[in-house]
């Protein structure tokens, strides 16, 4: 574990701990320093505010506060000072504890209205915006600040976060579907396809295909990663590459119908060849005049 996740003032939501652990442990990961750990407070604007006028005499509700433990040279991050690090570690936790993150959810939830992103979107972005802070990074001067969001964006393109107006690293995503592929069992088709699908909380799940002697058995690569993400207890797709080997693999009507049940109709479906370029379609443009679970709402039962 990389955090530990406090609920104060808020309900719980046991599905932000795996994904701002996530967060955290790419924002460690890229600064290069090993055994870190952070704590994140999650509450509302009267807790923030409080702890705003508190520690900080300013009596205003924020987004995110950031308490480092540790105390950096003047210019130096966490990377550059490992000794520094050190003296935080914590033989309980077996991490070196570089402080605490406060996060206001109900400015996360009105920031993320404004800016057209998903919540967990913006959780993920205050996360890894504290977790620079905790490093040593700062926004005061615009030379610091420049550095800082530079960090901020290579954590948000590694997490493919998942950005409202549609700038989503499809790359990422991409590379992906194309490792997957690499896990192809198609012995008949020699056709070998790999897919990877984003959920809306900014997990990853890859897929290949897989055939079989008897071959209407074979299931196809969307389907393999679409297993996976259902399995995790994922239910909100937010984006889908597919990648074949030979040629781009356009998924088969099977696949855009099981896509159909999880995903918007706006989703972005990218599809390419290994070592090529890819195309971005929506599911929508791909199944056209669909049928999907709201057609049998309020029938049934
Ligand atoms: N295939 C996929 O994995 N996805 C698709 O949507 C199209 C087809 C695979 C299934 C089979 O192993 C091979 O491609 C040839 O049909």
């Amino acid at each position: 574990m990389n955090i530990e996740l406090i609920f104060e003032n808020a309900h719980e939501d046991a599905s932000l701990e795996g994904f701002l652990d996530r967060v955290a442990g790419v924002c460690f990961e890229l600064e290069g320093v090993d055994d870190a750990f952070m704590t994140v407070v999650i509450t509302d604007d009267q807790g923030i505010r409080t702890l705003n006028r508190d520690m900080r005499d300013v009596d205003r509700v924020t987004d995110v506060l950031s308490f480092p433990t540790v105390s950096y040279p003047a210019g130096k991050t966490a990377g550059q000072c490992p000794k520094r690090v050190r003296r935080e570690y914590d033989p309980a936790l077996g991490k070196c504890n570089l402080g605490d993150c406060v996060i206001d959810l109900e400015q996360a939830r009105r920031q993320a209205e404004e800016f057209g992103h998903s919540l967990m979107r913006e959780l993920g972005y205050l996360t890894a915006h504290s977790a620079f802070h905790l490093m040593g990074y700062d926004h005061m001067e615009d030379g610091d600040k420049r550095v800082m969001r530079e960090m901020e964006k290579r954590a948000m393109r590694v997490l493919s976060l998942w950005r409202g107006d549609g700038s989503m690293d499809y790359d990422v995503l991409f590379k992906r579907a194309c490792e997957a592929l690499d896990n192809s069992y198609a012995p008949y088709s020699h056709f070998k396809v790999g897919a990877c699908i984003l959920t809306e909380d900014g997990s990853m799940f890859s897929g290949c295909n897989f055939e079989n002697a008897s071959l209407g058995a074979t299931i196809c690569a969307e389907r393999c990663a679409a297993s996976c993400a259902i399995a995790a207890g994922k239910r909100r797709f937010a984006a889908i590459a597919i990648a074949g080997e030979s040629a781009p693999a356009w998924p088969c009507g099977i696949c855009r119908q099981v896509l159909r049940e999880f995903s918007p109709l706006s989703m972005p479906v990218i599809v390419g060849q290994k070592g090529g370029e890819y195309r971005v379609l929506t599911l929508e443009e791909l199944l056209p005049r669909s049928f999907g679970p709201e057609d049998l709402q309020g029938k049934g039962e």
